[in-house]
């Protein structure tokens, strides 16, 4: 499973990329408005940092201005990946982007249904929102079953499932059982994926071993 992190915070992204275990970085423009920055700065900085995808998305809602802004966002790096709202103007922008050879990251995805239509408009990335379908008291990870369910039956099929809205290692956990292809993480939950009070506990432990015995290495 492929990990990337979900921010534009380019400090985090510098901390975690560090740690070679980053695939790649989401950003949406609430993400960037955080920032306080402009977008095509943190963006090209990101992109410095990470050789895998870096989603920008768009902010225009119609055909010909999603393609604007993606032909400008395109230029900033090569992993660039243009993100899309799941419309019918962002699926129709995805399909001519990604017969342009442009990596696309469709967002917004709700539903089985939806992700059968951006897997088939091209897109490289399709990302369901876990998290959110679990604040209205629907089942998220559910979603995430239906999607592999469907896409597992049309091997021709090459888009990846990339699971958003993440909030807690247990989400990553059930994505991975399911065989999900990426998930997109807040750095505090990627963070936390480290954690295990039997690791601090017995590491503690066999340094007090050490210290008492008055061992060195080197
Ligand atoms: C994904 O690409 C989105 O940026 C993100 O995962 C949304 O997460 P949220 O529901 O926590 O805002």
């Amino acid at each position: 499973m492929k990990f990337f992190v979900d921010t534009a915070d380019v400090a985090e992204i510098k901390q975690l990329a560090a740690s070679g275990l980053l695939d790649g970085v989401t950003t949406n423009p609430s993400l960037v408005a955080k920032s306080g920055r402009p977008m095509r700065e943190v963006i090209a900085e990101i992109c410095a940092l990470v050789r895998g995808p870096v989603s920008a998305e768009v902010a225009a809602t119609d055909y010909d201005g999603m393609l604007t802004e993606a032909h400008v966002l395109r230029e900033i790096a090569r992993n660039v990946t243009i993100k899309v709202p799941l419309t019918p103007d962002g699926l129709r922008a995805c399909r001519r982007l990604a017969d342009d050879g442009t990596m696309v990251n469709v967002t917004l995805c709700f539903s089985p249904a939806q992700a059968l239509l951006a897997a088939k408009a091209g897109a490289t990335f399709v990302s369901p929102f876990v998290g959110r379908l679990d604040d209205i008291g629907e089942h998220g990870m559910g979603l995430i079953a239906d999607i592999m369910t469907i896409f597992r039956q049309y091997p021709y099929l090459k888009t990846e499932v990339l699971v958003a809205s993440v909030r807690s290692p247990m989400h990553v956990v059930e994505a991975a059982k399911l065989g999900a292809h990426v998930a997109t993480l807040p750095p505090a939950v990627l963070r936390q994926l480290f954690n295990h009070p039997l690791t601090d506990k017995g590491l503690a432990a066999f340094l007090a071993d050490w210290k008492k015995a008055g061992l060195s290495i080197a």
